[in-house]
């Protein structure tokens, strides 16, 4: 607000300017970061043009991209992207870097991690604010996915004294069997925008520990909030004397994203996007044999049996569907309620939602903020033409809000076919299909009848129903929840999913092995050459 009566005294004086220097003017007073309200940006290094590279210098020769925010579509500042010039030297200074870091002992790389967590901690509220205005989420959302990074910092610190292999027994007298992990070398790291940090947080805190150096590469339309993450984390590195390069940053749109997939150089790639794009990176990737990580779709489904706890199903299925306005990939895409429950359920949760508080994502008291770009905008309203062509009935939503920014309403609509294409696809908006059935082997075969296997869940208080839906012929996919939603995992455990999900894990568990290569080494330390199988070559 204080910034208007200013920005239209540049104005006004810039009409006595040249009409070049007018237009910089103007450009320049309207863009966010120089509104007294968010002068919070600076506080995160971030200025009107902003370097799009490091390497333990920075740079940005590329295109300029600007940055907006999807409550109100106006321009929050700009980045300048990589070239390939820049690409290639950056991918030079981290192998460098990745000489010296790799020497470092694991105990001591998690040292240098626990100091990027603290980092993050100190700049948690700026950096979540940064989130929700270039992201589009809610505040608690935005700070929830730096406390993400915080918390697999903590994880990766503690692995950094554990992660190795075992000793084996050796069959032959005198021979050690040891499984030795070493890092791939450089990691590769493509995020999309709907977790514009955490997601670059788990592949940077684990593959850090384990030796690697990364170089990554953020969604073009949250830059800034990949430039204050690097300089937050560049701050730690250059603090303690190590080089720069070994948390790499282009920002850039395909061309950089190609040249990645495609680079020897590059590990592992970890990809975080759309199936679509990711099988276009798998095959690439594949076709050099390298190693990749895919985190691509969802299709989650919440099943409610007839013994459902309705007190927790209720706020479950909305914080799942509604959430991140629809835009995670563990978002629920299918509500299954039993038909003794299903009109019940569906009266309760249209209820929630014509109660979700819909403003500014920042705003403290907002529950629901945009989708991130105009163009989800318009595959909400396609999406939903084709749910009403193939017989679904709109409970609630279905339509654009009438104010600035892209706002949609949240929506459900009922009475599809489990096996309707529209229902099978993954649009990735607040739209809510509620589904009708019978038994729980329809249940259960509906889940897994998708193409992608990330995230599920079932509500019930039957033990027997749980360990069925645990086992064998229960869910296929990589996450398998009771009683809980299908988004909001905790880092701890190995995130990822099946089928066209990608099939790779992230963060917890055992997923650092995947930032490793494996060696078996045998050792013979005794005077005779014993073959194994018994073999005698004599
Ligand atoms: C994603 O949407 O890409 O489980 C990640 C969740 C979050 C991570 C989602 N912890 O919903």
């Amino acid at each position: 607000r204080v910034s208007r009566p200013r920005a239209s005294v540049v104005h006004h004086a810039a009409t006595k300017l040249s009409p070049s220097v007018r237009a910089a003017a103007v450009n320049m007073s309207t863009l966010l970061v120089n509104r007294p309200q968010y002068s919070w940006l600076r506080e995160l290094g971030l200025g009107e043009d902003n370097d799009g590279v490091y390497n333990g210098c920075w740079g940005g020769q590329g295109q300029v991209v600007t940055s907006y925010c999807p409550a109100n579509n106006e321009p929050i500042a700009r980045v300048r992207q990589a070239t390939m010039a820049e690409y290639e030297e950056t991918v030079q200074k981290a192998q460098d870097a990745w000489k010296v870091w790799a020497d470092v002992p694991a105990p001591k790389r998690g040292e240098i991690v626990r100091q990027i967590g603290d980092a993050l901690r100190g700049k948690i509220k700026a950096l979540g604010s940064l989130v929700s205005l270039e992201m589009g989420k809610i505040y608690v959302e935005g700070v929830g996915e730096v406390q993400e990074y915080v918390d697999v910092c903590d994880y990766a610190v503690g692995l950094s004294r554990m992660i190795g292999g075992p000793i084996l027994p050796s069959e032959r007298p005198g021979h050690a069997l040891i499984e030795q992990w070493n890092p791939v070398g450089l990691v590769g790291i493509i995020t999309a925008f709907n977790f514009p940090v955490a997601v670059y947080g788990w592949n940077n805190a684990i593959a850090l520990i384990c030796g690697n150096v990364c170089l990554w590469k953020g969604a073009p339309t949250t830059p800034l909030t990949s430039v204050a993450v690097t300089r937050i984390v560049a701050e730690v590195l250059e603090r303690n004397h190590l080089p720069g390069a070994i948390c790499s940053m282009t920002c850039g749109g395909a061309d950089i994203g190609t040249a990645m997939a495609k680079d020897e150089r590059v590990g592992l790639l970890s990809f975080t996007g759309s199936t679509q794009v990711g099988k276009q990176v798998a095959m690439m990737v594949q076709e050099r044999f390298g190693r990749q990580l895919l985190e691509l779709g969802g299709n989650n489904a919440i099943i409610v049996f007839e013994d459902a706890d309705l007190n927790l199903v209720v706020p479950s299925a909305v914080f799942a569907s509604v959430g991140t306005a629809g835009q995670r990939c563990t978002t629920t895409r299918r509500l299954m309620l039993h038909e003794s429950v299903h009109d019940d359920v569906v009266e309760r949760i249209a209820k929630a939602y014509k109660q979700i508080r819909i403003g500014d994502p920042w705003d403290p008291n907002t529950l629901y903020g945009p989708l991130h770009t105009k163009q989800a905008v318009q595959q909400y309203l396609a999406a939903i033409d084709q749910a009403k062509q193939q017989g679904g009935t709109l409970v609630c939503g279905g339509k654009v809000m009438d104010r600035p920014g892209n706002y949609v309403e949240p929506t459900i609509i009922t009475g599809l076919p489990h096996d309707a294409p529209i229902v099978h696809t993954e649009t990735f908006v607040p739209i809510l299909y509620v589904l009708k059935f019978k038994t729980e082997d329809e249940a259960f075969a509906w889940n897994n009848e998708v193409k992608q296997g990330l995230s599920s869940s079932i509500f019930t208080k039957d033990m027997g129903r749980v360990f069925r839906w645990l086992g064998p012929k229960g869910s296929d996919c990589g996450i398998v929840n009771v009683n809980i939603p299908t988004s909001g995992a905790e880092i701890g455990g190995a995130f990822g999913g099946e089928k066209h999900t990608g099939g790779g894990r992230e963060s917890g568990s055992d997923s650092w092995k995947q930032y490793m290569r494996r060696s078996t080494c045998t050792i013979n330390y005794s005077k005779d050459l014993p073959l194994a199988q018994g073999i005698k070559f004599e």
